[in-house]
């Protein structure tokens, strides 16, 4: 492979066709404009690029574990791809991982998708990724492939016990890329050691290269916001909307195959784990509205998801490393909680609501409450809502609830409304304490600053 001939392209991806570009000298993920969306496409991508430069884009850290770590990223036209790691950041004695698991290794047009198992817990990785196109594939006994393209070298940390105690979460971008950037940038800022984005990534997703664009390669200054922050995904209600959408996980790895037992293996993205002094519990609220709504044309299936969910709950706290945390931490979109003073508490999502809108989930908080509650868990972080709210533990809550704000910009309906703005929630432990901080990124300012 050349490295020696980088050509950055006006859209900050690395492109190569007939003539190679490498990317370890400019980095992948330069300030740019526009997306991959707009890159030159061939009539049928899967018979090769057909001279077509291929583009890279900067790679993602997905589903972070405790021994394993993912990492997707975006092509613009076939490709295959590989992933080197290292324990030092010159990469010296780099280890080479395929996507897939046996048998035939997944080749594809929009997005590349890597599993690093058999890592150490609570330790630093250095990593790039290796992508080769098929310039042409209309056979595979004459198939010929492009120069490879390296990406610079980025780390991540694996989680344990022994890991930092940092979180920040992001929810509720809807493929807004302004305030999607304001979030990001802030992340970046922050460096936690993992990222929850709590659902509502997406609004209606009809086509993969929508889901590409949002999760793998937005068109924004910071793109690479997630090349060094691990980043685990729950779905949002607008996360399950979409003719194309079934198929997120082709584009949003899920847990780890050893994690999910197999009858719990429609848990895609449920996730228990240890950071630090915390136990990060990871669970997915699902649509906003009952199964039988006709809005949903009988393709809901949430109901028995969520039972589902209780009992993997429960084992889950009941697992010493995780019972055994100092605080335990659960993050799920819709809020398990309204104060039945407010206005938000008639809609509920258990009915069919004129509102056509649920505030909260009362499925939900009924079946994973009490065990919350048992198992003693000091906060919970939602979104859903668009507006950032703290609602401090009640008689028969002791668990705090913070909810994220939405995209929303100082505006609703079309009106001022300074009680809408983007949000990243960061959580640490400071003496044994949990340090809940919440960050308008639009106004930047600091709105809650709570120790639980
Ligand atoms: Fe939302
Ligand atoms: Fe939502």
């Amino acid at each position: 492979m050349r490295k020696n001939d980088a050509v950055l392209t006006r859209r900050g991806f690395i492109a190569v066709g007939g003539v190679l570009a490498a990317s370890a000298v400019h980095g992948d993920a330069a300030v740019s404009q526009g997306s991959m969306a707009s890159a030159p496409r061939v009539l049928d991508p899967f018979l090769g690029t057909q001279g077509v430069p291929l583009e890279v884009g900067a790679p993602c850290l997905q589903a972070p574990g405790e021994t394993t770590m993912g990492v997707s990223w975006a092509v613009s036209g076939l490709a295959k791809g590989v992933v080197e790691y290292a324990d030092n950041p010159e990469m010296s004695g780099a280890k080479t991982v395929r996507g897939g698991g046996y048998g035939l290794v997944p080749i594809d047009v929009n997005a590349l998708q890597v599993r690093l198992t058999g890592l150490r817990r609570a330790t630093k990785y250095w990593y790039r990724t290796i992508t080769t196109p098929f310039t042409d594939y209309s056979n595979i006994y004459d198939a010929k492939l492009g120069e490879p393209i390296v990406s610079s070298v980025h780390s991540f940390t694996t989680l344990g016990a022994a890991a930092k105690t940092h979180f920040c979460v992001i929810n509720d971008t809807h493929a807004q890329f302004k305030p999607f950037q304001m979030a990001v940038r802030k992340v970046k800022k922050l460096s936690p050691s993992v990222c929850i984005w709590n659902g509502d990534a997406t609004n209606t997703t009809q086509q993969k290269k929508t889901a590409v664009e949002i999760f793998l390669n937005p068109p924004v200054e910071d793109r690479d916001w997630s090349a060094d922050v691990p980043v685990f995904f729950e779905s949002g209600n607008h996360d399950f909307r979409g003719s194309w959408i079934s198929k997120k996980e082709e584009v949003v790895l899920p847990r780890d195959p050893s994690e999910r037992r197999g009858d719990q293996w429609d848990l895609k993205w449920n996730f228990a784990l240890r950071l630090g002094e915390m136990a990060l519990v990871g669970l997915d609220t699902g649509e906003d509205k009952p199964d039988a709504h006709p809005k949903w044309f009988g393709l809901a299936n949430f109901e028995p998801y969520r039972r589902a969910q209780a009992k993997w709950l429960e084992e889950q706290f009941a697992r010493p490393e995780i019972a055994s945390a100092r605080h335990k931490v659960v993050f799920c979109h819709i809020p398990l909680y309204a104060d039945p003073a407010s206005a938000d508490y008639p809609h509920d999502g258990v009915k069919v609501d004129p509102h056509d809108f649920a505030f909260w989930s009362r499925e939900c908080s009924g079946l994973w409450g009490p065990i919350l509650e048992k198992a003693g868990v000091t906060l919970v972080v939602c979104g859903h809502t668009h507006r950032f709210r703290f609602d401090p533990p009640s008689p028969g809550r002791r668990w705090a609830q913070v909810v994220g704000g939405g995209p929303e910009l100082g505006v609703s309906s079309g009106k001022p409304d300074a009680s809408r703005f983007p949000t990243v929630v960061e959580g640490l432990v400071e003496g044994g304490k949990l340090r809940v901080v919440v960050h308008d990124v639009f106004n930047n300012r600091v709105v809650l600053d709570k120790y639980l």
